[in-house]
């Protein structure tokens, strides 16, 4: 045998090593790409992977306006409407004058997989902000908001990228959208490659399409 055939069965265990401390450290968002070296038209394509997600109903169903009422999209159903069981979250958005959301959407980090359960985070679940309402607008009206300071919690866009790894050290909403459980359909592409958009769009001086 030729030394050089030995090669893959040197490198695969190399690989899996070096893989492990990866998988077990806290999450860490790619180095950004440098401000000015994504041109505005790569911007562009990013916001539209960008939008495909926060619309999506795995995303927007708790970004919801100012009635105050989460939206559900069901396994099984052809239509999103509101939360079933006459539920509403209040001015709270986490149900605290009626019916608390976490009665039934427990705090938990365990596997989220039985069809038509309560889906559940490590966070406390609740709607967003009514400022970060995403269902029902378009996808520029969405941009606008997204890098708006004023409405979107005081972030610029490197704290657009922390907020999303923030959240899934904690095992929040956003990579439970990724992989709800329970035969639901996930928003589209990987929390990771929604950082590297979110990186690309930020980079790029947050583009929004006419
Ligand atoms: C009485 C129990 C109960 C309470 C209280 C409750 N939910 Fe739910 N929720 C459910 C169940 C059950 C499901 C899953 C329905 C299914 O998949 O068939 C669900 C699903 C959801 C979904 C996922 C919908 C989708 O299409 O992805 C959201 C968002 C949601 N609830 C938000 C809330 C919010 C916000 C509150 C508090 C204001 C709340 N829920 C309170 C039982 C509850
Ligand atoms: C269970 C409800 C819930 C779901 C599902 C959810 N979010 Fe959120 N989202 C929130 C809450 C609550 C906040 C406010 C947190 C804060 O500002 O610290 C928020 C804030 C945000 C922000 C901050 C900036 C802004 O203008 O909204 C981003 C970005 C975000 N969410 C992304 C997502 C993405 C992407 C998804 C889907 C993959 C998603 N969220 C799904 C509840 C939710």
């Amino acid at each position: 045998m030729k030394p050089a055939n030995l090669a893959p069965f040197l490198v695969a265990p190399l690989l899996v090593l070096l893989a492990l401390p990866l998988a077990a450290a806290d999450i860490a968002a790619p180095p950004a790409p440098e401000p000015g070296s994504v041109s505005e038209a790569e911007g562009l394509d990013a916001w539209a992977r960008i939008e495909a997600v926060v619309s999506h109903p795995r995303c927007a169903n708790c970004h919801t306006g100012p009635d105050n009422l989460p939206m559900w999209s069901i396994v099984g159903e052809d239509k999103t409407r509101p939360h079933g069981m006459n539920i509403h979250a209040g001015e709270s958005r986490i149900g605290a004058e009626t019916l608390a959301c976490q009665t039934c959407h427990v705090t938990s980090t365990a596997p989220n997989d039985v069809a038509h359960a309560p889906p559940h985070a490590g966070i406390e679940w609740q709607l967003a902000p009514v400022e970060m309402q995403w269902f029902d607008k378009t996808g520029p009206e969405i941009c606008a908001q997204l890098k708006d300071p004023e409405r979107n919690g005081g972030r610029d866009g490197d704290g657009l990228v922390e907020h999303l790894i923030h959240d899934a050290e904690k095992d929040g909403f956003v990579p439970w959208g990724f992989a709800p459980g329970g035969g639901r359909e996930k928003a589209p592409g990987t929390f990771d490659e929604h950082v590297r958009d979110v990186q690309l769009w930020v980079a790029a001086g947050q583009p929004c399409p006419q």
